[in-house]
């Protein structure tokens, strides 16, 4: 079984989007996706209402995931940690105990090279366009990385 975590800041805009998204286009018998936030804002609670919306627009049911916190143990229970911008990167690291741990966590859109900017950009104080704009680039970025892992 390969794990995949999805990590953004408050896990419930970006993060769930890229969890949900990732989740659809791998095998569930061989591969585990999860995501979680960096910050603790948000612990139990639903994805956005915008995320929701837009990933059940583009056929995805994402509102059965509750966010929660990056933990150090993530580290060991993922094979692969992606952060969704440069401060969830950091923050990350900050965390981690030995190279092992850093050599697991990517910046999510290094995957993407038609991509300059390799920040995700949070939507949160966005509106429902953004979130669209959000969710075509993770479904861009999740396929390339699908088709490497797999
Ligand atoms: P996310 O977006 O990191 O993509 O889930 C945010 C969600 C909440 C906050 C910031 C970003 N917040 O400040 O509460």
């Amino acid at each position: 079984m390969t794990r995949i975590l999805m990590v953004c800041l408050g896990n419930i805009c970006r993060s769930p989007l890229a969890h949900g998204i990732m989740e659809s286009k791998l095998t569930k018998d061989h591969f585990y996706v999860d995501s979680a936030g960096t910050a603790a804002y948000h612990i139990g609670n639903l994805p956005d209402k915008r995320s929701i919306t837009v990933a059940k627009s583009n056929g995805l049911d994402i509102s059965g995931q509750s966010a929660r916190k990056f933990i150090v143990s993530d580290f060991d229970t993922f094979n692969y940690i992606y952060a969704m911008d440069q401060s969830n990167y950091s923050d990350i690291i900050s965390l981690a105990r030995n190279t092992a741990d850093i050599e697991k966590v990517k910046l999510f859109l290094d995957a993407n090279s038609s991509i300059e900017d390799k920040n995700l950009p949070d939507p949160y104080y966005g509106d429902l366009i953004d979130f669209e704009y959000v969710f075509d680039l993770i479904n861009e970025t999740c396929e390339i990385l699908a088709a490497q892992i797999k």
